[in-house]
């Protein structure tokens, strides 16, 4: 995102970093909990960071936001008030003593007003803190910043009755009585970390606990904490958390480095999960699942997202960040290592077609918009902001790269390179990279530029054939020779005309045109490139349809044959926009039919995924075409075509999947999606459609497993079926004292269809809806907002109403309501009155009175990029 620098916000630029003048080696903090008012009392040792001989000594600051202050010592002495200063963002010693003294800071906060989710809050009877990446500032006086690197001990105090459970990072050193009804707990934790990765956990909570066996034998405990009655929905995330260990034991010989690993569930939380050393806290979604209440996509995610905090223990705790630019330095990294990982346990294929879905379905548009940033980014105002799918999956991609230049064995030994030579320091991505090269003996100068560069490359692949001599040549061109140059990596494959693979080869492009040539081909070879997706670019390759079409069945790279036969439906999809008639576009039913005659040979969840036919989002954002009334229409079509020509190959597969155990293995998630997409084709076959209703609901009724039973829900509410209210109130009956579930009920209702403004306007109302808790919001308003046909109204009705969701969540949780403002990004790209609707709505924003930083700077950027 570009800087504004809107209102009195400061804007922080990466080229005006310095290090810390000050840093606080050594605290000790206590609190007295309470949820109304919680005292904190903080003992720092601080020091000067580096020598400043004979000179006066610089004055102290401390971050503190929204504290009550209470009180300042100096080396035992209590302060007077005029030897220091307090303001909005914190408190200044004018004259520290020395180079090196004692300070204890007092002050007190309020967890339960505490509705933003940063800093000690209070979801439900516990109270919990998240800190990255500045949210420590709202506990207590603090040298905020990663590069501070502290040796915390902990002490908690709280009423016995109400707080039974008192968690802190690292070991527990000893618990105490003490009078009143009251107890005291120590914590301490021999690494040192920032301040981010500090957390505590008060409250009255299940336990569950197991152990682990590292490959060296020593046993570490591991627990859960869940809100009673939990209990058995937490089986699936320890599995989860051993095999984690398990794999970056064997895979980088990493082991975990305390006897104690504890995750907390929470209900109402910001984001995913979060990495606190030794005391994982997670949304709660990603962590309580069983078979009847969570669908086979949560399940995925707990994997991968316990996988992700565990592996930030080294890419992220152990070796830290230098600053918050180098954010992607830790997300990018530990993203590619848990994509790994559950490529490693599930389907390789699979799981990629998912992280590249994602990519070009939410990346691509965030690059291709106003809030479009390197991974980079080059200056923040509000750091929230920029926990982005750029820096996030992009950075993972960038990574990735790395792994495919040099090869898996060399990015392991990258990898324990780096983090031998940085462990318990702050670094950047340039020391990641050098220590890719030093490991690997060879030098990546370009490639730094992808850390820098912003928007999505795009590549022109050209082939060149000549018979007489039998040379096949492929020319690579990125068209922005105005921007950095960069290295990327192309995996290739030669095909000859029967499938057979000629040539597979690495080609590293470098610069703005590459060529790679071989001779000796008898015929013109057909070339597969930048295979299973080698780099996070937009490839254009003219060449024949033909081509396309040989590849989507006869390539061996299953991500690769995926996208081939998607390139086929979206280049026939196009067509038919622009008035081709489909039944003179035979190409789409010539894969579709080569993919079912192979369908026993491919894995069931493979196989539904080449079945599948990209969504409506995708569509529009792969042809850069944004009336999304039409490209329903021309979907709807497309569909209705596909179905009634195999409508007996969907009758058959739905039959052979129909009976699914409910357990989570390939073969069984498999089976739930064919039944999910055999029915989805059958359903939009003008021939059964009446016929289907009663049997969808006696599914719904009869359904093992959550899948089963909401892709029901779902496609009975995208079909706008007789039988919709039905279904959904026959699952509000049965879940509507669960409330994960009742997100996914909340979210069905509005996700489909032009008509969803009403339903949003009547459910927010709803008993169970709840502007407080963030699933809920992002399952209800987020969901409204990613539905394209209902947000993109001609009228504007979809961004008013965005727009008042943002201006009541601004005052509860600005991130919030950050979130759901970038969601505008697009509607600058639609026709007719949206842009001017949409521009308007942003700009009555910006006259709220208590705007928050998080929303002014989103508003502000987008509104910059869009010129106005
Ligand atoms: N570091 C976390 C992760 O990716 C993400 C994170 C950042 C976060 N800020 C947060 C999580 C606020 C919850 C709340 O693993
Ligand atoms: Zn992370």
């Amino acid at each position: 995102m570009q800087s504004p620098s809107p209102s009195s916000f400061k804007v922080n630029y990466i080229e005006d970093y310095s290090p810390p003048v000050w840093l606080t080696p050594k605290a000790h903090i206590r609190f007295d909990l309470d949820t109304e008012n919680t005292i904190v009392r903080t003992e720092y040792e601080v020091c000067l960071n580096s020598d400043q001989n004979g000179k006066s000594l610089p004055p102290l600051f401390l971050n503190g936001e929204g504290l009550e202050f209470l009180s300042l010592r100096v080396d035992g002495a209590i302060c007077d008030p005029g030897a220091y200063q307090i303001s909005k963002e914190g408190l200044t010693l004018s004259d520290p003593p020395r180079n090196q003294f004692q300070l204890v800071v007092e002050n007190k906060i309020s967890p339960k007003r505490n509705t933003g989710l940063e800093g000690l809050y209070q979801s439900n009877s516990m109270l919990c803190t998240q800190n990255e990446p500045e949210g420590f500032r709202k506990i207590t006086y603090s040298v905020d910043r990663p590069d501070n690197m502290i040796r915390f001990s902990v002490s908690l105090v709280g009423d016995k009755e109400y707080f039974p459970i008192l968690l802190s990072n690292g070991n527990h050193i000893e618990t105490k009585e003490i009078h009143g009804g009251k107890q005291e707990v120590i914590w301490e934790d021999p690494f040192p970390k920032p301040t981010y990765l500090f957390a505590i956990v008060a409250g009255d909570l299940a336990e569950i606990r197991s152990t682990y066996t590292t490959l060296s034998g020593r046993e570490i405990v591991l627990k859960i904490f869940v809100d009673k009655g939990n209990q058995d929905k937490t089986e699936f995330a320890m599995y989860s958390l051993k095999e984690a260990m398990r794999w970056d034991e064997e895979t980088f010989g990493l082991e975990y480095d305390l006897d104690l690993y504890m995750i907390v569930a929470v209900d109402d939380f910001n984001m995913g999960a979060m990495e606190n050393k030794g005391l994982n806290l997670f949304n709660s979604k990603l962590v309580l699942a069983d078979k009847k209440s969570a669908t086979d996509e949560t399940f995925e995610s707990i994997l991968g997202v316990v996988a992700h905090e565990y592996f930030h223990n080294y890419t992220g705790n152990r070796v830290t960040l230098r600053n918050w630019f180098n954010l992607t330095l830790k997300e990018g990294l530990t993203v590619f290592r848990d994509q790994w990982f559950t490529e490693d346990k599930t389907d390789p294929a699979v799981k990629r077609i998912k992280d590249v879905t994602l990519l070009m379905d939410h990346q691509f548009p965030e690059d291709a918009g106003p809030m479009s940033h390197p991974i980079v980014p080059k200056s923040y105002v509000e750091m929230n902001n920029f926990y982005t799918v750029t820096v996030y999956e992009k950075g993972a991609e960038v990574i990735r790269m790395l792994s495919v230049i040099l090869g898996r064995e060399g990015f392991k030994k990258g990898l324990k390179n780096y983090l031998n030579r940085y462990d318990g320091q702050g670094v950047t991505y340039e020391e990641f990279i050098h220590s890719m090269e030093e490991a690997n003996q060879l030098e990546l100068p370009m490639f730094r530029n992808w850390y820098d560069r912003k928007g999505t490359p795009n590549i022109e692949v050209s082939e060149d054939w000549n018979e007489n001599t039998g040379t096949y040549s492929l020319e690579f061109t990125d068209t922005d020779k105005t921007n950095l140059p960069l290295l990327f990596p192309i995996p290739i494959a030669l095909f000859d005309a029967d499938g057979t693979v000629l040539k597979e080869e690495l080609f590293i492009a470098k610069g703005f045109k590459s060529e790679i040539n071989w001779d000796g081909f008898l015929q013109k070879p057909i070339a597969s490139v930048f295979r299973n997706f080698s780099a996070p670019v937009k490839v254009k390759f003219d060449r024949s349809r033909e081509d396309i079409v040989f590849l989507a069945k006869q390539e061996k790279d299953g991500f690769s044959r995926f996208f081939a036969l998607q390139e086929v439906i979206k280049q026939c999809f196009e067509s038919s926009l622009e008035g081709k008639e489909i039944t003179k576009m035979p190409e789409v039913l010539q894969v579709i039919e080569n993919t079912l005659s192979d369908r026993k040979n491919l894995a069931k969840d493979y196989l539904s995924y080449l079945l599948s036919f990209p969504s409506i989002g995708n569509l529009a954002e792969s042809l850069q075409v944004f009336d999304y009334e039409i490209i329903e229409k021309n979907r709807n079509l497309w569909l209705a075509t596909i179905a009634d020509r195999f409508v007996t190959n969907f009758q058959e597969i739905y039959e052979e999947n129909r009976i699914s155990l409910p357990t989570q293995t390939r073969t069984e998630i498999g089976k739930r999606r064919l039944q999910n997409t055999s029915l989805y084709y059958l359903f939009h076959s003008k021939n059964s459609l009446n016929r289907l209703g009663g049997l969808a609901l006696q599914k719904q009724r009869d359904a093992k497993h959550m899948s089963e039973e909401l892709s029901i829900v779902r496609l009975l509410s995208e079909m706008n079926h007789e039988l919709k209210a039905e279904s959904f109130a026959m699952f509000y009956e049965k879940w509507k004292s669960e409330p994960l579930v009742l997100d996914y009920w909340f979210a069905a209702q509005v996700g489909f269809g032009t008509e969803a403004l009403e339903t949003v306007r009547r459910l927010k109302d709803h008993e169970k809806f709840n502007w407080s808790n963030p699933n809920r919001v992002r399952s209800l308003i987020g969901s409204f907002a990613r539905n394209p046909l209902s947000f993109h109204k001609a009228d504007g009705s979809g961004y008013r109403f965005l727009g008042e969701s943002i201006e009541k969540l601004n005052s509860i949780n600005p991130q919030i309501a950050a979130n759901l403002t970038k969601l505008f990004q697009n509607a600058w790209l639609q026709t007719g009155q949206r842009p001017t609707i949409a521009a308007e709505v942003l700009e009555n924003l910006l006259k709220i009175p208590q705007l928050s930083r998080e929303v002014t700077e989103i508003v502000t950027t987008i509104r910059k990029g869009w010129g106005l």
